[in-house]
C-alpha cells in the first residue's frame, strides 16, 4: 500500500539551525547503526522509519559499515526509501560516513581520497541515491595527511554526491584544523558528530567550545549510552536488548553493566520522575539544553521507543539544582 505521511509531522517537531548554515535538522534525529541490519526484521524497521517521518524526523544517519553484516542497513534503508519515502527525497536529511574498515587491501578503510570516493559510490547504490546530504570522515586518521581526507570530502561536495559533509569522533584540536582546511577549500564544515551522553561527557572539554565558535553544527551519538541510561537493565540483561544480542561492530556488552553504572541509573532515574519525565527523556533533554547542539542522534530497535523519546521535547530546561544534583550522581 502507497505510504502516505501523516500530513501534520512538522506541526510536533522543533527544527534547530545547523551551525551557522542553512541547513535545519530535527531536534531528534534517527540512526540505522543497529536494528536495520540484514540480521534485523525488515517490517520493523520499516515501522520505525515511518513513524520517525510522520513524528517530524527528517534526518536518517548511515555508516557504510552499519548492519550487521557492514553494508546491509544501506541495504534495508534503500528497500523501505524506494516503497515508501522516493517521492519525499526533497523532505529528508540523509547522511552516510566512511572510515572505519569495510573491505579488504589497503582502500577500505581510514581516510585516503580513494577510500572516501570508492565508499560513497557504494553508498549510493546501496541506497538508490543520487546523493547524500550530509557525508562524515567517521573517525580520524592517523596516517593519511588531513589535507587529503578533506580535499576528498570538498571533490565529493563539488562532484555532487553530497550537499554537506562532517567528520566524527575528531578532537577539539583536530576538529579545529579540519575546519580551517574546509573553509581554505570553501566546502565549509557542516557538522561534527560526536559520542556525548550523561556517561560520556569528553564533549565538554573543549570540543562544543570549538564547535560553537566556529559555527558548525553538533549531533550527539549513542544519546543513551547504547539504553544503558533507561530502566532496562536495571534487574540483570533483558533477552533482546542490546547488551544480550553480541552484535558486534561497538556494541554494548554486558560488561559495561556494572552496578556502578546501575546505582547511578537508579539515582538519575528518581531524578528524572521529580521532573515529569523517564530517565530516557531526561537524558536526551540534558543533552538538547545547550544551543550548540544541532540535534540528538538515537537510535531505537521498537517504535514504542522512538515515541517515548520524542517526548523528551516537552521539557528541555533545567533548574541550577537539577544541574547540580545530576553532577553529584554522576562524580
Ligand atoms: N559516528 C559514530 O562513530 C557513531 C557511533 C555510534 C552510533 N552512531 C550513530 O548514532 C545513532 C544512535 O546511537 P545508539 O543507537 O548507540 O544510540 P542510543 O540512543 O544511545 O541507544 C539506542 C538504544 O537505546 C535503547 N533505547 C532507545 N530508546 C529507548 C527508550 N525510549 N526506552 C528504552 N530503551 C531505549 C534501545 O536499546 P535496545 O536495542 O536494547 O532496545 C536502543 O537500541 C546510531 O544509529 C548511529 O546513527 C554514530
Amino acid at each position: 500500500m502507497t505510504y502516505i505521511p501523516n500530513p501534520t509531522r512538522y506541526k510536533n517537531m522543533s527544527y534547530r539551525r545547523c551551525g551557522k548554515s542553512g541547513l535545519m535538522l530535527p531536534a531528534v534525529s534517527l540512526g540505522l547503526w543497529h536494528n536495520f541490519g540484514a540480521i534485523d526484521n525488515l517490517e520493523n524497521a520499516r515501522t520505525i522509519l515511518k513513524l520517525a517521518f510522520d513524528s517530524g524526523i527528517t534526518h536518517f544517519d548511515l555508516a557504510n559499515n552499519y548492519g550487521p553484516p557492514a553494508g546491509s542497513a544501506e541495504e534495508t534503508f534503500g528497500k523501505i526509501f524506494k516503497d515508501g519515502f522516493k517521492n519525499y527525497r526533497d523532505e529528508l536529511i540523509i547522511s552516510t560516513k566512511a572510515g572505519w574498515g569495510m573491505w579488504e587491501g589497503p582502500y577500505g578503510d581510514w581516510g585516503s581520497k580513494k577510500y572516501l570516493v570508492a565508499s560513497l559510490d557504494q553508498s549510493l547504490k546501496r541506497m538508490g541515491l543520487d546523493y547524500v546530504d550530509i557525508y562524515y570522515h567517521h573517525r580520524p586518521d592517523p596516517q593519511t595527511p588531513l589535507e587529503e581526507t578533506m580535499g576528498a570530502l570538498d571533490l565529493i561536495v563539488r562532484q555532487g554526491k553530497a550537499l554537506y559533509v562532517g567528520i566524527s569522533s575528531y578532537s577539539a584540536s583536530e576538529t579545529e584544523t579540519a575546519i580551517g582546511i574546509l573553509d581554505q577549500l570553501r566546502t565549509p564544515c557542516l557538522i561534527h558528530q560526536p559520542k556525548y551522553s550523561m556517561f560520556d561527557r569528553w564533549v565538554e572539554d573543549g570540543l562544543l567550545d570549538v564547535l560553537g565558535d566556529n559555527g558548525v553544527g553538533c549531533i550527539p551519538f549513542s544519546p543513551l549510552a547504547q539504553g544503558l541510561l533507561s530502566n532496562k537493565y536495571l534487574k540483570g540483561i533483558p533477552e533482546g536488548s542490546r547488551a544480550s544480542s553480541h552484535r558486534g561492530n561497538g556494541a554494548i556488552e554486558e560488561y559495561a553493566i556494572t552496578p556502578e553504572k546501575i546505582a547511578k541509573v537508579i539515582k538519575l532515574n528518581e531524578l528524572a520522575l521529580k521532573r515529569g519525565q523517564n530517565l530516557v527523556q531526561m537524558a536526551l533533554s540534558w543533552i538538547l539544553k545547550d544551543d550548540r547542539i544541532t540535534s540528538v542522534l538515537v537510535g531505537v530497535s521498537k517504535p514504542e521507543q522512538l515515541t517515548d523519546s520524542i517526548k523528551c521535547l516537552e521539557n528541555l530546561s533545567f533548574s541550577d539544582e537539577e544541574l547540580c544534583a545530576i553532577n553529584n550522581i554522576l562524580g
